[in-house]
């Protein structure tokens, strides 16, 4: 394990204040603990978008809009269907009189997966929306793999290296 460093950060009063509640709800230790994960996360989702992925990309977007923007549903819909080979199922909940929920599961390559999802939460209507991007285990080991060996050639096979260095293929929730 690699040294433990404490550095200062300059914050605003009621930001630290609202960050330390919700590190009081998510039930976190400590503000570093909490704050260690929230870097985690980012630099998974930077090399995730960062990589060349080799394979498909699988995703979940999710979004919230205005029932009674029915040209927002059409537009969403005809997006979609563009974009077919790339929807694997769509989940609709009527959130109340005015909201509606999408969830819809995403599979392709990285950049496909992303340009549809900026199209549907770029469109006028939809109030909150986000894409979680995620590989499947064994596309993370096989870009690693490979990676490795050209580094270093001589080394002993992959899993028991992975193994030896307590990595796992996913990131600590
Ligand atoms: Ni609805």
């Amino acid at each position: 394990m690699s040294e433990v460093l404490r550095f200062g950060v300059s914050i605003e009063s009621d930001l630290l204040e609202s960050f330390d509640q919700l590190v009081a709800r998510q039930g976190y230790a400590t503000r570093s603990e909490s704050l260690r994960d929230l870097i985690r996360d980012a630099l998974v989702r930077s090399r995730l978008e960062g990589q060349d992925v080799a394979g498909e990309v699988l995703g979940t977007l999710t979004l919230v809009y205005d029932h009674h923007a029915h040209e927002l549903m059409d537009q969403m819909a005809e997006l979609q269907h563009q974009h077919h080979g790339l929807v694997v199922s769509v989940l609709h909940v009527h959130i109340n009189h005015d909201d509606c929920m999408e969830v819809i599961v995403l599979r392709g390559r990285t950049g496909e997966v992303r340009t549809l999802a900026d199209g549907l939460l770029s469109l006028k209507g939809v109030k909150h929306g986000k894409l979680f991007v995620t590989l499947a285990a064994r596309h993370i080991t096989e870009h690693t793999a490979s990676r490795r060996a050209h580094a270093h050639a001589a080394a002993p096979p992959t899993r028991l290296r992975r193994k030896a260095a307590g990595q796992s293929g996913r990131p600590k929730k």
